[in-house]
């Protein structure tokens, strides 16, 4: 599996970079806004770009802002040709741009389309459904990203927990467990109603809405909606990498690398997680105090 820093800072990038496991970078508005304002403002965003580029030993994804398909093409061509020849360019084109969900729901397909036919290669992002998958595919886009951690949120959202409050961005959601409390709920109300024949069952408002509970249009996490855009691709044999994205605890990476998704994308303080864990530390102090004199003396004199 391939691993992403999902960051837009550089010194992140260059740390990763030095320890030799990642393989790309992803970046997004928001983490650009994070570096910029990191730096109070002051940044020329270009030579800051190129700089990324030239530190990430892969594909770095850079989002267009536009939300027209001729706008995101002309943004799409604008990066492709100016920065690469300091590295390796991905365009990110969001799936669905529209800002109503009326107009412009398929500029972004549209772009992605045409894009990918002059060999510019596409990440399209904001992926909440496969079967927004399944149209980036299609469109034939290099890389998907769906956001897994985002649709957790949604989930728990939905169901009335709050970020920040009842959870916190990083924490895993046990969507196992999620999924029996749903269950053993729906199985409650389908109790209080005895007597009610199975068409009564499912045309009953109170059993149609305790089904909708703990998940999104039968999708039960995004480690969930990973999986099921990995089937579908490999049903069909498309070629669109997966890029698993929003990952948000090191337990989620090891979910999506369970499945065998291609890419993983990770902040900085989920590679952190991902090289700790308390008996390893504890490991190590203990054979630290451990080292004898005569142990210690061999290096010594091998070193000679
Ligand atoms: C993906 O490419 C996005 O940049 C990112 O993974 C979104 O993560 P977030 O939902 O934690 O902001």
């Amino acid at each position: 599996m391939k691993i992403f820093l999902d960051t837009a800072e550089l010194e992140e990038i260059k740390l990763a970079a030095s320890w030799g496991i990642i393989d790309g970078v992803t970046t997004n508005p928001s983490l650009i806004k994070k570096a910029v304002l990191k730096r109070g403002g002051r940044i020329s965003m270009e030579d800051y770009i190129k700089e990324i580029l030239k530190t990430t030993p892969g594909p770095v994804s850079l989002e267009v802002i536009a939300l027209d398909a001729e706008g995101m093409i002309e943004e799409a061509k604008l990066l492709y040709d100016n920065f690469s020849p300091y590295g390796e360019v991905v365009v990110k084109i969001p799936i669905n741009p529209s800002l109503d969900n009326e107009r412009n729901i398929f500029d972004g397909l549209k772009a992605i389309r045409e894009l990918s036919k002059l060999g510019i290669p596409i990440n399209a992002t904001l992926i909440m459904s496969p079967e927004q998958a399944l149209l980036a595919a299609k469109a034939g886009a290099t890389y998907a990203s769906p956001f897994a951690g985002r649709i957790d949120d949604y989930i728990r959202d939905s169901l009335g927990m709050k970020r920040g409050q009842d959870y916190m961005k990083g924490d895993y959601f046990d969507f196992n467990l999620m999924r029996r409390l749903s269950e053993d709920n729906l199985m409650k109300v389908i109790r209080s109603r005895e007597g009610s024949s199975i068409a009564q069952l499912y045309l009953d408002e109170k059993v149609t809405s305790a089904a909708r509970l703990g998940n999104d249009e039968g999708i039960y996490s995004g480690v969930d909606l990973v999986a099921k855009i990995l089937k579908i691709y490999r049903n069909y044999g498309y070629k669109t990498k997966v890029i698993a994205s929003s990952m948000r605890n090191a337990r989620q990476v090891r979910e999506v690398a369970e499945l065998g998704v291609d890419i993983a994308t990770v902040p900085f303080y989920v590679l952190k997680q991902m090289i700790t864990h308390y008996k390893t530390l504890e490991g190590i102090r203990a054979f630290t105090a451990d080292v004898v004199p005569p142990y210690k003396k061999m290096f010594e004199e091998l070193k000679k």
